[in-house]
């Protein structure tokens, strides 16, 4: 494996104060890790240095076409004071998935893991101790040539940036209430939902910016092509219990595998739960709300965690889930998953690696 250089910034910067409101992402640590890709030469001088902006040329392609793929992962310091990570391996094999689809040349995901493990040491400090706060990991590449023929990059930019966080959503662990989006369409099958880049964000902004508008917090997309069948959440993975089964949409190409949706899964199956994942309309879910069938919906998401969905707006339709409340299911998989990530209590699934090794 390469070694990874580091120099250390002279200029530690100010921490945020109020680590009660650190919201989402808006502060970043001291240090960044970047490595470089040039075609011929490979991924090389991968380094730790001090954060701060990037010189890019105007023509650089990704500004343009969007040949970009980024990961969203988090590190936690347990009671004991040790800092761990969880399941690093999962978000970068991931992030290579997101790299064959967008022509980006594979990274070494040991290494790749490696670089969050060193950074994350290095700007230890930077982990909030608050409740419900961590420090998020955003991996990310992109193409940086300057060019502006539609085409793969041959020099491209692995960065990898840490930012103290709070909630994801305001709401914290309250419930969320979502939209039922008719209009816009997130993926198809064939596109790029299954994989994280930063198109797919942009093709939601319009549909959220809207959802928000009408005092929703996220939109709750369909299949691109019949308009019938429940894909996810914004930001999140979505998951109904019917009855006594547990219901997630399946990932058939346009839905993005999230590490949260395989935890959950695993808990809930390790639980006795009958998890299943398969297609689920929105008429199954419409009828599952009349009808009483359905006892709780929520989204689960490195950055939102697990969030309980209490109001569904479909149309004119105002679906109120568990009387507006948090329901047991989430509850359990909120507390467990989130002591397990802090190292509050074992680790059954041997999912949380320690940093220092
Ligand atoms: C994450 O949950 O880590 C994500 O990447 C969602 C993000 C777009 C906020």
């Amino acid at each position: 494996m390469q070694k990874i250089r580091i120099e250390r910034t002279a200029h530690p910067k100010q921490k945020p104060a109020d680590i009660e409101h650190l919201g989402f992402g808006r502060y970043f640590t001291d240090h960044m890790f970047l490595m470089d890709y040039e075609e011929g030469k490979g991924w090389h001088d991968p380094r730790i240095v001090p954060y701060g902006p990037l010189s890019l040329d105007p023509a650089a392609m990704c500004l343009h076409y969007g040949q970009e793929v980024f990961e969203g992962m988090k590190a936690y310091r347990t009671p004991e004071g040790k800092v761990v990570l969880f399941r690093p391996d999962k978000n970068m094999a991931r992030l290579n998935l997101s790299n064959e689809r967008l022509c980006i040349p594979q990274v070494d995901e040991e290494l790749a893991v490696q670089a969050v493990k060193e950074l994350v040491q290095l700007d230890q400090d930077w982990i909030p101790d608050a409740k419900d706060t961590a420090l998020y990991i955003r991996p990310f590449i992109i193409s940086v040539d300057p060019h502006l023929g539609v085409h793969p990059a041959a020099h491209l930019l692995f960065i990898i940036i840490l930012s103290p966080v709070g909630a994801y959503y305001p709401e914290g662990l309250n419930p969320v209430k979502i939209y039922v989006e008719r209009n816009y369409v997130r993926a198809v099958r064939g596109g790029m939902g299954f994989v994280k880049t930063a198109g797919n964000y942009a093709a939601s902004l319009k549909a959220q910016d809207e959802a928000e508008k009408q005092g929703y917090t996220q939109v709750l997309w369909l299949d691109g092509v019949e308009r019938k069948y429940i894909e996810e959440v914004g930001t999140m993975n979505v998951f109904f219990q019917l009855g006594d089964e547990v219901v997630t949409p399946e990932l058939q190409g346009s839905i993005l595998g999230g590490i949260t949706r395989m935890s959950c899964i695993e808990m809930l199956r390790s639980w006795g739960y009958r998890v299943t994942e398969r297609r689920v309309s929105l008429e199954e879910v419409v009828q599952g709300a009349e009808s009483g069938l359905l006892k709780e919906a929520f989204g689960t998401g490195t950055a939102a965690v697990i969030s309980p969905i209490g109001e569904l707006k479909v149309d004119d339709k105002h679906l109120v889930i568990n009387g507006g409340e948090i329901g047991p299911v989430a509850h359990r998989l909120y507390n467990t998953l989130t002591d397990i990530q802090n190292g509050r209590i074992a680790d059954p699934f041997g999912w949380v690696v320690p940093v220092d090794k």
